[in-house]
């Protein structure tokens, strides 16, 4: 399935909730994708295929709409999933890196020992928006020794600017519908 008929496919199986949380933000409520056979499908097998021939030792995905697509992304890849998870979840000791939202601050945790030194890491959420979340999780990855291969997601709002936030940090960015 090519780029654009996917995007289109992707688009039509997503739905934007006006003023949710808050009012004047557009919520892009992927629930209608997941519950979606094909369309859900379609997202998870184009985003093993954009690291088809590349090595990825893991999926690192981000709480909690990053579980559901990094899990079956990581499951299509036969590699290994590891949670970055919000505060307080996590059962071992963690690393943690707090993140700016649009009102006050958030912060996110992975596991000390949830790497192998030197992994090969692909971090999975399923949109970006001004990337402080995206970027919290690379950071985490990066802190526990694991080498971030790329951060991929299913929708970029580019006006918000969290992918070429990403990219002027040095991370390779896919996205499937922006
Ligand atoms: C959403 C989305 C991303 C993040 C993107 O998660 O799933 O993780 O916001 O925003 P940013 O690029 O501006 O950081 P949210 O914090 O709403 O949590 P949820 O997945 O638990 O619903
Ligand atoms: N996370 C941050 N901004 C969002 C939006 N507009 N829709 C869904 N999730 C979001």
């Amino acid at each position: 399935i090519a780029d654009a008929d996917l995007a289109e496919r992707l688009r039509s199986a997503i739905r934007t909730i006006p003023d949710y949380p808050k009012p004047g933000i557009m919520f892009r409520d992927i629930t209608t994708l997941l519950s979606n056979g094909p369309a859900f499908r379609d997202a998870v097998n184009a985003m093993a295929d954009r690291f088809r021939g590349e090595r990825i030792d893991c999926v690192a995905g981000i709480e909690a709409r990053g579980f559901v697509l990094g899990a079956a992304v990581a499951h299509a890849m036969g590699v290994g999933f590891v949670p970055i998870r919000k505060s307080g979840k996590l059962p071992h000791k963690t690393i943690s890196r707090e993140y700016a939202l649009e009102y006050g601050t958030d912060r996110l945790e992975v596991h000390i020992d949830a790497l192998p030194d030197g992994a090969r890491v692909l971090v999975i959420d399923d949109l970006i928006a001004t990337g402080g979340t995206a970027l919290a999780g690379v950071e985490l990855v990066e802190e526990l020794g694991g080498d971030v291969v790329a951060a991929a997601f299913v929708i970029d709002l580019p006006d918000l600017g969290g992918a070429a936030r990403l990219a002027e940090r040095g991370v390779h960015v896919e996205i499937l519908l922006s």
